[in-house]
């Protein structure tokens, strides 16, 4: 099975060629399932998210997608009395869903909030009832792959272009250890890395993707993943794009013991 993970699409500033490669270039890979890992627009107007639902409906297979904060209405009244109104409308009504394949059991969370206790609402944050909804959603898994989808990184790389701040990391993370849960995809830093954390014996991977189309780039160029799961093994492609299409930068493979 083949989940290609794509994140801060930022429709609004987005930059059209590319967005044409990766059309062409799902069209032609093939993957069976397209994880959006949140930030689909830059600026949350009806105008940016039309446009990505055409994009999306461009594409020939299924997309699960959760938002980022940038789906969130700035400075505007319907970010306090319906913050996720435009979401829902034109991209999906679950903002925190769940999808059970024979290999691969994905489950995803929303961490933008419409306020924080923090000069900085961009952070994100994770509650005591979303920590419920995992371990549920995880407690009758069947498949081999546990993946998990937020748009906040739980993890830091050891070169960050953005300082992040989740609040009650140390939950999820106990959490996401609890449950074994086996891949973390996130997005936000618009900075793609691969970091593995070894906890009683399990390991889980925390795959970044960069921004795949936006045209707010910070060290790496646009770019996404590609994960191909067997049974027992994953590996995880870092697309970057270079002379106008997307091309394997790094590979890394990881078999289940
Ligand atoms: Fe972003
Ligand atoms: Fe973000």
């Amino acid at each position: 099975m083949k989940i290609a993970h794509i994140s801060d699409l930022h429709f609004g500033s987005l930059s059209r060629p590319v967005s044409e490669v990766l059309i062409r270039h799902f069209q032609a890979d093939k993957p069976d399932l397209v994880v959006v890992s949140g930030d689909i627009t830059q600026d949350a107007t009806c105008s940016e998210f039309e446009e990505a639902r055409a994009f999306f409906d461009l594409l020939p297979m299924p997309v699960f997608c959760i938002p980022g904060n940038h789906d969130l209405p700035g400075m505007d009244m319907e970010r306090f009395y319906d913050p996720w109104g435009r979401y829902k409308r034109f991209i999906a009504e679950d903002l925190e869903p769940e999808l059970k394949t024979d290999l691969v059991h994905l489950k995803g969370i929303n961490t933008a909030r419409r306020v924080l206790a923090h000069w900085n609402w961009a952070n994100g944050s994770v509650s005591q009832r979303q920590c419920r909804d995992i371990q549920r959603s995880y407690a009758d898994a069947t498949a081999p792959w546990r993946v998990f989808v937020m748009h906040h990184p739980v993890m830091n790389a050891r070169e960050m272009p953005l300082q992040v701040s989740l609040f009650n990391r140390n939950r999820l993370l106990k959490c996401l250890d609890d449950v074994r849960v086996d891949i973390v995809l996130a997005g936000h830093q618009h900075h793609a890395y691969v970091e593995n954390r070894l906890t009683g014996g399990h390991t889980t991977i925390f795959v970044n993707a960069s921004t795949t189309t936006s045209l707010r780039i910070r060290r790496q160029p646009n770019g996404f993943n590609m994960l191909n799961f067997t049974d027992k093994a994953v590996r995880i492609d870092r697309m970057e794009l270079k002379d106008e299409a997307f091309h394997i930068y790094e590979a890394v493979t990881h078999t289940k013991v």
